[in-house]
């Protein structure tokens, strides 16, 4: 792999986005949500194969305090060949001002990012919009 990297929105395909994410997999997203969402990060890495989007993460940030590390995904040809490590340590470089990084993981990709510095929060909560398919999914855990 040649990777270019890119952080610009301009020139965006949103489809292919939202298919790098459907395959990857990290679930169905809607081409103009993945517009919006990634038009209101302040960070973003989009990594480029031969022309070919194969991994991409975002950061929303305030500048300052906090930061939100989200939709982190690798084209299945690609994974285990650290590019997604080389996409977190591209975003962290980028929230290097802010006090603390924060992300949640999809159960069992813990490791992940264990590897690359984060670790376990011991209070960390949240309300998902659809709480019940939370719990199903692992997210949530009965206090
Ligand atoms: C999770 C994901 C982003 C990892 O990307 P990747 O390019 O395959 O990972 P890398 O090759 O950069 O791996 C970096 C390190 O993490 C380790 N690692 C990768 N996936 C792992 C996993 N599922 N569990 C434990 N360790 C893992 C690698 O062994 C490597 O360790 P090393 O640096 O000590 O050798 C990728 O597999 C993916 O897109 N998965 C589907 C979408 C997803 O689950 N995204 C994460 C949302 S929380």
């Amino acid at each position: 792999m040649s990777i270019v990297w890119s952080d610009d929105l301009t020139g965006i395909d949103w489809n292919e986005l939202s298919t790098l994410y459907r395959i990857a997999p990290l679930g169905n997203k809607a081409p103009a949500d993945l517009a919006l969402v990634f038009g209101n990060s302040m960070f973003r890495a989009f990594a480029y194969d031969a022309g070919r989007l194969v991994g991409a993460g975002r950061v929303l940030a305030d500048g300052r305090d906090c930061a939100y590390l989200c939709d982190v995904a690798v084209h299945p040809d690609c994974q285990g060949q650290g590019l997604g490590r080389q996409i977190i340590e591209r975003l962290l470089a980028r929230c290097g001002s802010h006090r603390k990084i924060i992300l949640y993981a999809v159960p069992g990709k813990e490791a992940f990012y264990e590897r690359l510095g984060f670790r376990r929060m011991t209070t960390a909560m949240a309300i998902f919009d659809d709480q019940t398919s939370a719990y199903e999914r692992g997210y949530l855990t009965a206090s």
